[in-house]
């Protein structure tokens, strides 16, 4: 099976991985610090907060948000729950707008969806194209809200000669082994902010708050979401490669365009190939093939590619039906979802293996218009 999307992991990682184990520190040592240091550095902001996943993350951004019960968030349907349910943790309402033709979080609907309620704009760089920034800061400036963008997807595009992690109040990353660069599990969030940073750093340990000597303050409701030093050394070594990382997703991107492109009965994403990082390549289905999706993912899955979904829109849920969301809020993202299949992109993709992609992608849909 090719998968969608799968960690590369070269020997320098394996090297700084062993030379940690064998160092002093497993964990809260010097690595993190460094690997810190060097997030922040490679985006262009003053403060990265590692966390133990992109979830915690986004629980520490929410709470440094001081996020809270009677709070409202807007987000996005088209994304990972983890976007959604973090907010819900801190007690929040959770409102979900509709989306544009590239799959992000359209924003002219999140301005609709503001109340005098909404505390945190939270859109999410679908697939590794960053959602317009300059609109949600512009957005938020008006209204006196933040920006926690989740750029899960994201680590290494750019906007407006901005790197991603710089682009708004607090910025979310996971390192999760399918992501851009893969610290195991891991997550992070940067921010130029130093009272947020001080806040995503209380809450990462427990609250804590450290005095003189011995002494701290547990000063609230904080967790323990630290990441190790053994996972920072990976975090290091793969952030040197992030950009050949980037740099070949978009050649592979480009060329799954060029063939797609040459077809009739399927959309390629939206967007330049530079502006995206290109964690997902996400296909859409046109017309009446729309409609048999479930179909072509099988015979996709049964002909051994790993295709995906990325994702049920995230009120479609059980949990959030429970809570009263019904289907039909946000139609566009209903419509995207119904269309779509991610295919295959990660470095190690090799050109004959897209090549099979492709060619079984075109035999499944043709496959599929055959009269019976
Ligand atoms: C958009 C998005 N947000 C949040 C998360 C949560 O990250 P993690 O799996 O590291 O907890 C993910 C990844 O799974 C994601 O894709």
């Amino acid at each position: 099976m090719i998968p969608y999307g799968r960690q590369t992991i070269e020997d320098d990682d394996v090297a700084a991985v062993v030379e940690a184990l064998r160092s002093d520190w497993l964990t809260q040592g010097p690595k993190v610090a460094e690997f810190e240091r060097a997030l922040a550095s490679y985006c262009g902001v003053k403060h990265a907060v590692a966390y133990s996943n992109g979830t915690t993350a986004l629980q520490g951004a929410y709470f440094a948000a001081n996020l809270q019960a009677g709070d409202e968030i807007v987000t996005t349907p088209i994304t990972f729950a983890a976007t959604a349910t973090a907010a819900v943790w801190q007690g929040a309402k959770v409102v979900f707008a509709d989306v544009g033709p590239d799959g992000n979080l359209d924003p002219k609907a999140a301005e609709a969806a503001i109340t005098s309620k909404t505390k945190v704009l939270a859109p999410v760089d679908f697939a590794g194209k960053p959602a317009d920034l300059a609109a949600f800061r512009a957005l938020a400036k008006k209204k006196g809200l933040l920006v926690v963008s989740d750029a899960c997807h994201s680590l290494g595009a750019a906007q407006g000669g901005r790197k991603v992690g710089s682009l708004a109040d607090m910025s979310v990353f996971s390192f999760h082994p399918v992501k851009g660069i893969t610290t195991a599990e891991g997550g992070a969030v940067l921010t130029d902010d130093a009272g947020l940073a001080a806040r995503l750093s209380e809450f990462r340990t427990h609250g804590i708050r450290r005095g003189e000597d011995w002494l701290y303050g547990v000063e609230s409701q904080g967790i323990n979401a630290r990441l190790t030093d053994l996972q920072s050394a990976l975090g290091i070594t793969q952030l040197r490669k992030l950009d050949r990382f980037v740099a070949r997703r978009r050649a592979i991107a480009a060329r799954y365009h060029e063939k797609f492109r040459a077809w009739g009965d399927v959309e390629v994403p939206e967007g330049d190939v530079d502006a995206s990082a290109w964690h997902l390549y996400v296909l859409r289905l046109k017309g009446a093939l729309g409609a048999r999706r479930a179909e072509a993912f099988r015979a996709l899955r049964a002909a051994g590619i790993g295709v995906q979904v990325h994702y049920i829109p995230v009120y479609w849920h059980p949990f959030y039906e429970r809570m009263g969301y019904m289907k039909g809020l946000c139609p566009k993202a209903e419509d995207f979802y119904s269309r779509i299949v991610s295919l295959p992109i990660y470095p190690t993709l090799t050109d004959a293996q897209q090549d099979e992609v492709v060619a079984t992608v075109r035999r499944v849909l043709d496959g599929l218009k055959a009269p019976a």
